[in-house]
């Protein structure tokens, strides 16, 4: 009798070794303490023992039984313990935070800096028609322009925007004149990349129309913005260029601030970064919006703010912001 119920403990022990849930533990608990378990029935069967025999064994196989059941409650709440450490909410965990992309961070601060300038932003939609990216932009069909602007040309015919300039047309289609808009967007185009070329990218879209805009107020626009963007004086300068919306259109470059001015392979060796592109808006764009070119006049600028990125936060691969490499861009610990 006595090796049976020590032998009953060891492998109760056993058992409740290997248990690593509540479940388990408690399937133990009914096999070695409950009704149908041996020790209930050894405990059933002390009424047809002898007196004798009551007197020498009724102690040891209810002290038996108490002992299983106290093994059986401290294995429960072990791990109940151990749970508890896995939930500990006291703990402090090592949860890293995350930072805003360096895109939106510049997007951000340049459309902040225009609305303080009155300027209300409003977006378009990615996939766009060849009318609002090309024709009414006085780009029509065959003109030499689109070659500069491959794009991918979806099967619904429509195709996936070059730039964000669709926004002239549907600003001023549905906000009429006199208009002050800015419109943050992603643009594409059918680009090989390298260092300085995506396919995807992003533009910020600006335009003022109103009696009496010159180009005065186009610089004054453009001044006050890099300054509050860069925060510090930087070289621009600006070239006579071609846009087919504007005239006369203008390309605004900056120093580039990876090599400062040396040249690099982000500024192609020159020293100068293309970064805005503007001029006075042409007067069959403003007829296109439905705006009154004898009446009004207005001027209309185009950011590359993928490239605003890169410049204020030193990248010189475009590639990597749109990698979503957070390894990468965590670099910046731009909050
Ligand atoms: N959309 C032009 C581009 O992607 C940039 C641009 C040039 C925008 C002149 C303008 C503008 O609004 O007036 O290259």
């Amino acid at each position: 009798m006595e090796k049976e119920l020590e032998s009953l403990i060891t492998s109760l022990k056993d058992e409740l070794a290997s248990c690593t849930k509540e479940a388990d533990i408690l399937n133990v608990k009914s096999k070695y303490v409950g009704k149908k378990s041996r020790i209930t029935e050894i405990l059933g069967n002390l009424k047809n023992m002898t007196v004798e025999e009551k007197r020498k064994y009724g102690s040891l196989i209810n002290n038996t039984k108490k002992e299983m059941e106290s093994i059986i409650a401290s294995s429960l709440e072990s791990l109940e313990s151990k749970a508890n450490i896995t939930f500990d909410d006291t703990l402090d965990y090592d949860i890293e935070n995350g930072s805003l992309h360096p895109v939106t961070i510049v997007a951000k601060e340049v459309t902040d800096c225009l609305k303080k300038m009155g300027f209300t932003v409003v977006s378009g939609p990615e996939m766009e028609s060849e009318y609002y990216n090309f024709e009414a932009l006085n780009v029509p069909k065959d003109h030499p322009a689109r070659d500069m602007q491959d794009t991918y040309y979806l099967d619904n015919g429509m195709l996936l925007r070059t730039q964000t300039s669709d926004n002239q047309i549907r600003g001023m289609e549905n906000y009429g004149a006199p208009l002050r808009i800015c419109a943050p967007g992603r643009t594409f185009r059918n680009e090989d990349l390298d260092a300085n070329h995506e396919n995807t990218f992003f533009q910020i879209e600006g335009m003022v129309i109103d009696e009496n805009i010159s180009i005065e107020n186009l610089m004054y626009v453009m001044q006050e913005l890099l300054s509050e963007v860069f925060k510090t004086d930087l070289k621009v300068r600006l070239r006579p260029g071609f846009f087919p919306f504007t005239e006369p259109s203008y390309e605004m470059d900056m120093s580039c601030v990876i090599c400062g001015g040396k040249g690099c392979p982000t500024c192609k060796n020159g020293g100068w970064i293309e970064l805005i592109g503007c001029g006075m808006v042409h007067p069959n764009v403003l007829r296109a919006g439905g705006v009154d070119p004898e009446k009004y006049t207005g001027f209309a600028f185009g950011i590359g703010l993928t490239r605003l990125a890169m410049m204020k936060y030193k990248i010189s691969d475009i590639r990597v912001l749109n990698s979503g490499d957070i390894r990468y861009l965590k670099n910046f610990d731009i909050k």
